[in-house]
């Protein structure tokens, strides 16, 4: 990502006409991570979500439900809002493109594009779906249909158009010059053979709906919905105040996290519109991949849509976090199924990170008289085990900075799993009888290793480390500058009675079937 200090992280801003689902939870719950860990890491961290609440979609369903847009926005968009404390999002800011703040960047944005002569006044004319927002080409429709399968109508209206077609150069020159500016690199090469096949203008606003951000100077015309959409970024950062702090701290946006299917739109559109506003584009924009239910495709019309505080209430809200950035390499589609959750749930969680903790705990309880042990010299062994706690958070940065949430953690587990194998080696409950100072030695590595782990998942799962921290007798959340041995374990504090913290998950009994 960024070398300078402050970090400034996005998600897409979601479309009201559809309830929270596994895909929005997921986008958002990867920025939170990162969110979270640069926080922790010392940096300055604005984290933006929202909702997209513009377009003819939305003025359609809101006329079904015989509601005024608004009333209905504010109805869909409170589901957003409400899955960010149920998901435990950090997010700092949440934007609606209903918000004055909003009209306010996009129409100063729109006129310095007018101003450099980058938006001009033309006809469009075409095949448009409604539910795809977009047009299509005779040429690109599918047995008289979007490649969606949507339908599409004939559409002649007046228009105005973005000069996206001048800046293919300019384009493939910021992708050559920022190799890291578009991830992850297949779909980086996808985007640049999208551009070198040549740039259409692109038609950005619409005379056939009212529902949308009115053009400066021309109100019978409203703004496409994705320019409008994609200002969003920059309005919540201040635009078009460029002198305030949160500006100056936080543009360009470091890294704009999408779904696959919308790179093009952060990838092309956007970045040549700030390019043409004159205004620096973003650091980076990674497309991470898409969900499938058991195997099959996530759609509402096979009903099989996931809904995030159904699968909170059914494994755990830690659990879920867990499962969703570990399971799958973040950037390739994944699949949810209940056998690789439970799967992670038991081997990672309750048999790895939780039997690590409650064994070295429960040991300490019993012998140590409930205070941290002190230890004795360490031997190189119990050195190479601390050494490598404190030092997965530089392979963690390493990985975060590829947006490879799965290599992260794993990096964390095989310390985990290392201490677990030094548990079996070191045979601490032998060593009560036969050498109790080498016992407290090995029980107070483990709980210094305890300690480590469950400061660096406090990203991920920030209410089971916050349990875990506790009956280390510290506060959370605690700050990375404590991973290292200046700030370990002190011999002697008291500790609370150790209690699990990642329950196993067993089937619930089906009733026999007679
Ligand atoms: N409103 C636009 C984004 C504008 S950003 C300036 C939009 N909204 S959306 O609600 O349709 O989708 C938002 C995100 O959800 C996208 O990043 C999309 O990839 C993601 N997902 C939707 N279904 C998904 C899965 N099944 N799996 C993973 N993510 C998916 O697009």
């Amino acid at each position: 990502m960024s070398e300078r200090a402050a970090i400034y992280l996005t998600t897409p801003i979601y479309y009201v006409n559809d309830v929270p689902h596994i895909g929005h939870a997921y986008t958002t719950l990867a920025v939170d991570m990162l969110a979270r860990f640069h926080r922790l890491d010392g940096r300055p961290v604005k984290f933006l979500t929202g909702t997209d609440e513009h377009g003819q979609k939305v003025e359609k369903a809101a006329a079904q439900r015989g509601l005024a847009p608004l009333a209905f926005c504010d109805e869909v968009s409170q589901a957003f809002r409400d899955l960010c404390p149920a998901m435990n999002y950090s997010n700092d800011d949440f934007i609606r493109t209903t918000e004055a703040r909003h009209v306010h960047a996009c129409q100063a944005l729109w006129q310095r594009l007018v101003e450099k002569d980058q938006i001009y006044l033309g006809a469009y004319k075409g095949w448009y779906s409604v539910r795809d927002e977009t047009y299509f080409a005779e040429d690109e429709l599918v047995d008289g249909k979007a490649p969606t399968g949507a339908p599409v109508e004939w559409v002649e209206e007046p228009s105005y158009f973005f000069r996206l077609s001048q800046w293919g150069d300019r384009l493939l020159q910021w992708y050559e010059d920022n190799p890291e500016c578009v991830a992850p690199r297949s779909r980086r090469n996808e985007v640049i053979s999208f551009v070198k096949r040549g740039l259409q203008d692109l038609s950005v606003s619409r005379t056939t709906f009212r529902w949308g951000i009115p053009v400066p100077g021309d109100p019978a015309h409203v703004m496409y919905v994705w320019v409008d959409a994609l200002t969003n970024y920059l309005s919540a950062v201040g635009y078009p105040d460029e002198s305030t702090d949160a500006y100056q701290l936080f543009w360009p946006a470091s890294l704009h996290m999408v779904g696959k299917d919308i790179l093009r739109f952060h990838a092309i559109i956007w970045p040549a519109m700030l390019m043409a506003a004159d205004l620096p584009p973003p650091q980076r924009v990674f497309a991470h991949g898409w969900w499938t239910n058991e195997g099959k495709k996530i759609s509402k019309s096979l009903g099989n849509t996931i809904d995030p505080l159904k699968l909170i209430d059914t494994y755990g809200l830690d659990p879920v976090r867990y499962f969703l950035l570990r399971e799958v390499p973040f950037g390739d589609d994944g699949d949810f199924s209940h056998a690789q959750m439970v799967r992670r749930i038991n081997a990672d969680l309750a048999n790895d990170l939780g039997n690590l903790a409650q064994r070295s705990l429960s040991m300490i309880a019993k012998n140590c008289g409930g205070v941290v042990p002190t230890p004795g010299p360490f031997t190189a062994t119990d050195q190479a085990l601390l050494e490598s706690a404190y030092g997965v958070l530089g392979t963690m940065r390493e990985h975060l900075a590829q947006q490879s949430f799965h290599r992260a953690l794993e990096a964390v587990w095989d310390v985990i799993s290392a201490a677990n194998r030094y548990v079996d080696e070191q045979a601490p409950w032998s060593l009560r009888k036969t050498d109790p100072p080498r016992m407290a030695t090995v029980l107070y590595v483990l709980a210094e290793v305890v300690r480590c782990a469950a400061v660096l998942v406090q990203p991920v799962m920030p209410d089971s480390a916050t349990k875990l921290l506790r009956q280390l007798g510290l506060d959370a959340p605690q700050q990375f500058d404590c991973l290292s041995a200046a700030a370990a374990l002190v011999p002697a504090t008291p500790l609370p009675a150790p209690q699990g913290v990642f329950p196993r998950w067993v089937e619930p009994a089906t009733p026999a079937t007679s």
